[in-house]
């Protein structure tokens, strides 16, 4: 049995009549970028992140069994509580592909509330958050049918629902840092879902700082879809996948030993290699703007006076995550502040730190 049936259920009956599931999810951020997919959103190379904390994503699922089996999904979609018609398509693609493991979503009604704890069409991708909490609160409905359903498989499956809506979505279910995709020194991991990170993590990460500094907040150019279909033919592509598996390995050292300065080489060269895959892609793209490069260049120049262990990493767009200890959190709040707000739009920016993944609400 390939590892994907597993996930099938064949659960239809014994549903309960109604209810409602509310849950929220963070948002993550790679330290080892994932780049490049094959059908159906499956990683070319594993990759490894931070859970976050205060950008998350509320979920309210209420459900009405229906008095029959619907042939149409039958689902309403609110975000901040308006009706949100232009979710729909994803939503409904979310719910074709996911039908097969939960068939039980055609014998409901139901109705979907979204909120954002970070500002909409901040430049933060909202997929993440949005649709692990999607997920998740669809297992949670899965569990009230099949209580047996031990926790850990709940959190497996979402993780593997999830991925079908988002690729990166997989890795929010769980925290502080997620792994997803086969790795071959990281046993229990898969392609199909991500895995809660199985080693020793040195108390260095611990409470791990991320400000997110919001330098562009208009529509990305060019999609991640569009980016990851551009590693097809790439000709880089098969050396960049082999570098994010040996980056994952020299993090595995890194976390065990603590060694910032170590961990600070991994996380900027990749971020810098995801945007190099980017203008290096036909067509070629560029998702960094002036600010972003401003940015990396004071927060170089602030390590090198300082002795600071700030780095910076970047996901497919403009903004700058601005990664650091626990330990630093006032002097690097007050760098952000007096040297790197006005590179921000409007000076906006998200203090965040690492969390511990999708919960009930
Ligand atoms: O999950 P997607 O298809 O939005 O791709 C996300 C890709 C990056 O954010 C650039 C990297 C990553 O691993 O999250």
């Amino acid at each position: 049995m390939n590892l994907s049936e597993s996930f099938v259920s064949k659960l239809e009956s014994n549903l309960p009549t109604s209810g409602n599931i509310t849950c929220k999810s963070p948002s993550n951020i790679a330290l080892v970028k994932y780049w490049g997919k094959r059908p159906v959103q499956l990683p070319e190379n594993p990759s490894i992140s931070f859970t976050l904390d205060e950008c998350h994503t509320i979920t309210s699922l209420t459900y009405q069994k229906r008095e029959t089996k619907a042939t149409e999904f039958s689902f309403e979609f609110y975000f901040e509580g308006e009706r949100k018609e232009s979710f729909r398509p994803k939503i409904q693609k979310f719910f074709e592909r996911i039908e097969k493991y939960v068939p039980f979503i055609r014998y409901y009604d139901f109705v979907i509330d979204s909120r954002n704890t970070f500002p909409h069409s901040s430049g933060i991708a909202s997929s993440a958050s949005g649709m692990s909490a999607l997920a998740y609160v669809v297992m949670k409905l899965e569990k009230e049918i099949n209580p047996e359903l031990t926790k850990e498989d709940m959190l497996k499956k979402a993780s593997f629902l999830a991925r079908l809506g988002s690729g990166s979505a997989c890795r929010s279910l769980e925290g502080p840092i997620t792994v997803w995709g086969k790795h071959e020194a990281i046993e229990i991991s898969s392609d199909d879902y991500a895995v809660s990170y199985p080693f020793e993590v040195h108390d260095n990460f611990k409470n791990y700082c991320d400000t997110i500094l919001l330098v562009d907040k208009g529509e990305k150019q060019v999609s991640s879809t569009v980016g990851h279909d551009l590693m097809h033919g790439h000709p880089f592509a098969q050396r960049r996948f082999e570098q994010a598996s040996e980056n994952i390995s020299r993090l595995i050292t890194i976390f065990k030993s603590g060694d910032l300065n170590a961990f600070i080489e991994v996380v900027e060269s990749e971020a810098l290699t995801l945007h190099a895959m980017m203008m290096t892609s036909l067509p070629y793209f560029i998702l960094m703007k002036p600010n972003t490069l401003s940015i990396i260049q004071k927060i170089w120049e602030y390590r090198k006076e300082t002795d600071s262990k700030i780095c910076f990493t970047l996901d497919a767009g403009a903004n700058v995550h601005v990664l650091y200890p626990e330990t630093e959190k006032e002097q690097v709040i007050e760098f952000i502040k007096s040297e790197l707000v006005g590179y921000c739009q409007k000076g906006q920016y998200i203090c965040d730190k690492v969390g511990l993944g999708a919960q009930l609400v």
